[in-house]
């Protein structure tokens, strides 16, 4: 490629400049983190309230430490604006914008329409990387052939690669720094000159063959989680009926030192990745082949039945203290997909609630994050988490186990507890029922 010795040795040196495209968790994420590594950034996304505000110094975007967002705001290094125009002056450009699903399909077209935009903006001898989750294929046979709309040719006059962000929110031990990062790039200059980029940010960067294989790795790993889940939550309900702790279960089988991983049962699998991922490999094998990928459909079969599932539970807890559920008050705790992260995205505690209110149960809930929720036939406003509300309710609801919830006092006041995570270690109280 033309200017790749200039490229190289800017990104080499940490002097390349950076435009992010895609403000959100994992754009305003990578964009900080360059920032704070020496380079020059400008992160840009179509949210102009977005944008304002992080042109003010205030983190808007939930989920990304506010420490990470002031420590890179303080380098005087990094800019925002809703002008992609500024892409231009970049000699990296790394898009992060969302791949959600739209009637049960892939929906590229925010990955589309930055491609367009980049098609007449792209300096001569840059490199651009696709960070968005998606299905094998999506770097070089659509945003590739995007690119070279304005008439620049990948290879010749920038340079290609995937990289995919594998952030767990609010998971504390790994971050963007230690979790290590797979790049795939179109030629080995491409994924050379990627890795180098990453390098500054990461500790650890795996190179791989191709865009495709990279694309593939990230949905292999959301696609295990999901399917470990499903097998997990279906073993519940099978240890249910033979009266076995499938906690403890698990907890026996992980003691195996190779060849197992423990995973959980819940009330059904949250956030925007895990539950989403995993059908654009599905749809794709669809389109492709004609044929169906069973273990990922039946998979999501099995998650879907689980908040249902748990308000059987639930119903049944109550009937063997010989309540009714009809007009049972029923106080959950928890409602976000994940504990100690205020995402409601996909989350199945809602879809509990529901169940249990339309079979007659008066729901309350608290959560620390979220002041409200509404489902078809129910709006609620988020109750005081006290020793009074929990004293008053027929059954205490775990469902999502966010530390301000002390399992001590949960078993101290709740006539029934109804622990959907495992969150309260005391195996005898006799008021507690676990999934
Ligand atoms: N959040 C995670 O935990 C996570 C982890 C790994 C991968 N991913 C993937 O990364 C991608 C981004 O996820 P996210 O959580 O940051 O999404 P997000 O919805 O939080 O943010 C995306 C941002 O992009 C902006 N945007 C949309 N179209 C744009 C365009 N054409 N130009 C500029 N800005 C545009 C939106 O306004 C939004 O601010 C998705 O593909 C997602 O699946 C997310």
């Amino acid at each position: 490629m033309r200017g790749l010795a200039r490229l190289q040795r800017s990104v080499d040196t940490a002097t390349c400049r950076v435009c992010v495209i895609g403000q959100g968790y994992v754009g305003l994420s990578v964009a900080a983190a360059a920032a704070i590594a020496g380079m020059r950034v400008d992160g840009v996304d179509v949210d102009a309230e977005r944008v304002a505000g992080l042109s003010q110094g205030r983190n808007v975007v939930p989920g990304v430490a506010d420490s990470l967002v002031s420590l890179a705001v303080d380098t005087g290094r990094i800019h925002f604006s809703t002008d992609a125009a500024i892409a231009a002056e970049a000699d990296v450009v790394i898009i992060c914008v969302p791949t959600p699903l739209v009637d049960h399909q892939p929906d590229l077209s925010a990955i589309e329409s930055a491609g367009r935009q980049l098609a007449t903006l792209l300096k001569p001898g840059s490199l651009v990387v696709l960070e968005s989750t998606t299905y094998p294929g999506t770097t070089e046979s659509v945003l590739r052939p995007l690119l070279e709309t304005g008439g620049r040719r990948c290879g010749r006059d920038f340079l290609l690669a995937y990289s995919p962000e594998r952030i767990d929110p609010g998971n504390v031990k790994f971050g963007l720094r230690n979790t290590p990062r797979v790049v795939g790039g179109v030629t080995p200059e491409a994924t050379d000159v990627a890795a180098t980029f990453y390098r500054h940010i990461v500790d650890d960067v795996e190179t791989l063959s191709s865009c495709r294989a990279a694309e593939m790795a990230k949905l292999l790993e959301n696609t295990f989680r999901m399917v470990n889940i499903a097998l997990v939550n279906e073993l519940a309900m099978l240890c249910a009926t033979q009266d076995i702790d499938v906690w403890e279960v698990v907890r026996a089988a992980a003691t195996k030192p190779f060849g197992f991983m423990p995973f959980y049962p819940g009330p059904g699998v949250g956030g925007h990745c895990i539950p989403l991922d995993p059908t654009y490999l599905s749809w794709q094998t669809r389109r492709d082949t004609g044929r169906r990928f069973h273990l990922v459909e039946m998979a999501q079969d099995i998650n879907e039945q689980m908040p249902s599932y748990v308000a059987d539970r639930v119903v049944e807890a109550l009937n063997d203290q010989g309540k009714s559920v009809k007009g049972a008050r029923i106080f959950a705790l928890g409602v976000t997909y994940k504990a100690n992260v205020g995402d409601m995205r996909e989350s199945a505690s809602l879809r509990v609630l529901a169940a249990l209110h339309k079979r007659g149960a008066k729901v309350t809930f608290h959560d620390p994050y979220v002041a409200s929720v509404s489902t078809k036939d129910m709006r609620l406003r988020r109750s005081a988490l006290t020793d009074r509300a929990l004293g008053d309710a027929d059954c205490v609801l775990l469902l999502t186990p966010h530390s301000v919830y002390d399992p001590a006092t949960l078993v101290d006041r709740a006539e029934l507890l109804f622990d959907a995570q495992n969150a309260i270690p005391s195996r005898t109280a006799p008021s507690v029922v676990r999934l």
